[in-house]
């Protein structure tokens, strides 16, 4: 069964989208979202840091909402669950993907970027997706003019979301939160500035429409 999650998008405005490169920054990194004020991440399964960073995020910081991104390969799936993920996101959908990860029973938030895509989740229970790549697939506009159509399916755009643009997303009547990589730049993971990631985690938590 479809185990989509439409509260999932009503979280947080802002799901923070995290490469880490370092397992220790995981822990310190997870805290600092929720000091500022933002109690969800995804860590993307993009490096081999990503399933130990997960693990550890999920045993120290229970009190942050943790997900599993760039879930590409059904393996993914099943090794997010097991490290500790509490939720599954994928930037494109395929039917092996989306078996593997509803064979999790966690709640999958599946990738698309056109009306044929997001129909075919809609066909398969899916009410909450991701668009992506956001900005370069057409950003705003786009997003809006899938509304009409499209009325009963919510999003959250990721790929060039960020704090100058973030906000006119949010205003669209089919968007529940949005995602991206701005609240945790690389320099700022590598110089272990946690205030700095706490601070922007701050200026997010408060956007809005
Ligand atoms: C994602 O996987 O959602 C994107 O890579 C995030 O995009 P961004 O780095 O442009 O925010």
């Amino acid at each position: 069964a479809t185990t989509n999650s439409t509260d999932l998008l009503d979280v947080s405005p802002v799901i923070p989208v995290v490469v880490i490169d370092d397992v220790e920054h995981a822990v310190p990194l997870a805290q600092a979202l929720v000091r500022g004020g933002i109690a969800v991440i995804e860590v993307t399964l993009r490096t081999a840091a990503a399933l130990p960073a997960i693990e550890r995020i999920a045993a120290e910081v229970p009190e942050i909402l943790l997900g599993a991104g760039t879930v590409t390969v059904p393996a993914h799936a099943t090794q997010a669950a097991s490290a500790g993920a509490r939720f599954l996101v994928t930037p494109g959908s395929t039917r092996n993907l989306l078996q593997a990860a509803e064979e999790t029973g966690l709640p999958v938030l599946p990738g698309a970027a056109t009306a044929s895509e997001a129909l075919a989740l809609a066909e398969l229970g899916y009410s909450s997706l991701k668009f992506f790549p956001a900005e370069a697939a057409g950003g705003v506009g786009y997003l809006r003019s899938l509304a009409g159509p499209l009325p009963n399916l919510r999003f959250c755009p990721t790929g060039g979301v960020s704090a100058t643009n973030a906000k006119d997303y949010l205003a669209l009547p089919n968007v529940g939160c949005v995602g991206g990589s701005w609240l945790t730049p690389a320099a700022t993971l590598a110089a272990g500035d946690w205030d700095a990631v706490a601070a922007l985690a701050t200026d997010a938590a408060s956007l809005t429409g």
